[in-house]
């Protein structure tokens, strides 16, 4: 009788202790791999979770919980098409692609709010997990009331975590920016560059990031009271995916959390047939990817980089869609998707060709894989400068490369054994964590839950105006008392000048 009274009272206490969590994920194969994993992670701690998603992504099915799919009119393939070919191409983007990149996230919000059934079904939840990228689950969680956790895929000097004030001390932290990228040592050239794009970043951001949300939470009336900005700060946590052994260090808040790479694992076997292919070479094989945008490399690099690897002694395992060159080298084998972490944590990898996203460049460093690093957008080119300044490898710029200079990097990479040295480093610091990333980030997401919310987190930087956060109101105080004692003196000198003259002069009058 009390072993049953002792199971209803465990059983009590257990779904007590289980919460109702959204999980909103943003459009894009990593993006929404990161959320997917910890959803899973909290389902399998005994959650009951719900992965929102638009129907724009290809989304894999799950036991553990539920997707629940809102409609937008447009798929995957559009957004990023538009996006990496012109990046590529052309090294930036126009007005108007940002124009219309900015119309598609106001649009894909406005299809989530205007679907109340879809919107309703998702109250009586307690927290939503939400992707940094996703600004339209900040304006559903204050719809629904939801107190929220937020993950980015980023550095923790990445321009979007401004609307969680990160500290950001731009006098020794590098912004990422394209073009010439700085790291932690900069010159006084550099560091005028480096204030001048955080300021011009964060403008960017609110005109076309920002403000558009701002519009959309007052179109649906979504709590008038304060801005988009002020919403967004109001997350509990930061979740951030990444690790000091692979940034520079800097001051963070209390409540930004930097958890680790989310998607890295152990690795599992390949396939028989990728196997032999990698345990073919006594040279060991190179892993090629250049991430999602493999497809709009143009063929006179694609022909460049074959031409390239054909020349190595080692098997190269090559992530390639689109053109693909009619006579590859044997050694070559071009495949449409590759089981990444597996090939990065096999042991007769040498090197990895990669464009160096976040995430790619993490992934590699946990199993402490020499990189070349071939950066083709974006924060990339900055990612490349860390892949040189943390000694993981070297970096090749697709504009202007040869064939000959490719193959001369990659035999360096792969011969010069202080890269691996560097790596492996680098892998133990990663590793050395008690808990995983992914366990790490469901601890702080239950200690969120348990304690409901994390306010005492919260520093006052939220509530104080700029010119306060800068302290200039301060210093003009300060400089406005040292000027007028300094005029008082000036002024008590002259008088006291003044005054002795006078005497001399009435003295030598005298006499
Ligand atoms: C690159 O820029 C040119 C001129 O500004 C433009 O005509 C072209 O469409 C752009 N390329 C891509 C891929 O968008
Ligand atoms: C959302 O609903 C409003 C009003 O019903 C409509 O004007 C707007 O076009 C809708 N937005 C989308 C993206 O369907
Ligand atoms: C790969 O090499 C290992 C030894 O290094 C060997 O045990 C294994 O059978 C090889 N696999 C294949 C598919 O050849």
């Amino acid at each position: 009788m009390s072993g049953l009274c002792w199971l209803i009272l465990l059983f009590l206490a257990e779904s007590s202790s289980s919460a109702k969590i959204i999980g909103g994920s943003a459009v894009g194969g990593s993006h929404y791999m990161m959320i997917r994993n910890v959803v899973e992670e909290l389902a399998r701690r005994g959650h009951e979770v719900t992965l929102v998603i638009s129907s724009a992504q290809k989304v894999k099915p799950s036991e553990k919980f539920a997707h629940k799919i809102f409609q937008v009119p447009f798929k995957e393939g559009t957004i990023l098409e538009t996006f990496a070919k012109e990046m590529i191409e052309n090294g930036s983007l126009s007005w108007d692609t940002f124009k219309s990149l900015s119309e598609i996230d106001r649009m894909s919000c406005e299809c989530l709010l205007n679907d109340t059934e879809f919107v309703n079904s998702l109250k009586g939840f307690d927290l939503l997990i939400y992707d940094n990228i996703a600004n339209c689950y900040v304006l559903l969680a204050e719809y629904l009331g939801l107190k929220r956790v937020e993950i980015a895929a980023l550095s923790p000097n990445g321009p979007p975590l401004a609307k969680h004030l990160v500290p950001m001390p731009v006098s020794y932290i590098p912004i990422p920016f394209p073009g010439e990228p700085c790291t932690d040592e900069m010159t006084f050239t550099q560091r005028v560059l480096n204030l001048i794009m955080y300021v011009l970043g964060q403008f960017m951001m609110s005109l076309l990031v920002y403000s558009n949300m701002d519009s959309t939470k007052m179109k649906y009336n979504i709590t008038p009271g304060k801005s988009f900005l002020e919403a967004a700060g109001e997350a509990e946590l930061l979740l951030m995916t990444s690790d000091f052994a692979l940034e520079y260090p800097q001051p963070l808040l209390p409540g930004n959390i930097m958890v680790g790479q989310l998607n890295v694992k152990n690795p599992r076997p390949l396939s028989p047939e990728l196997e032999e292919f990698v345990n073919k070479s006594i040279h060991g094989f190179i892993a090629v990817s250049f991430g999602t945008n493999v497809a709009f490399l143009s063929k006179k690099k694609v022909d460049l980089l074959a031409a390239a690897f054909g020349k190595l002694q080692q098997n190269v395992v090559w992530k390639l869609k689109g053109y693909i060159p009619s006579s590859l080298s044997p050694n070559i084998r071009a495949l449409e998707w590759l089981p990444q972490n597996d090939l990065l944590g096999h042991k007769n990898i040498k090197a990895f060709v990669s464009h160096v996203g976040h995430n790619s460049l993490y992934e590699s460093a946990y199993h402490g894989v020499p990189v070349v690093a071939f950066p083709l957008f974006a924060d990339q080119f900055f990612n490349a400068k860390k892949v040189e300044h943390f000694g993981l490898g070297v970096s090749v710029n697709h504009n202007n490369f040869e064939v000959e200079n490719l193959v001369r990097e990659i035999k360096h990479v792969i011969s010069e054994p202080r890269f691996k040295t560097e790596a492996t480093r680098i892998s133990r610091l990663l590793k050395d964590r008690p808990r995983t990333p992914l366990e790490t980030a469901g601890d702080w997401i239950e200690y969120v839950i348990r304690h409901g919310g994390a306010t005492h987190l919260r520093a006052q930087v939220f509530n104080i105006p700029w010119y306060q956060y800068y302290l200039l109101d301060v210093i003009a105080f300060l400089v406005a008392i040292v000027t007028l004692v300094v005029y008082v003196v000036c002024m008590a000198c002259r008088f006291l000048c003044r005054l002795c003259c006078q005497k001399r002069d009435s003295k030598s009058k005298v006499e």
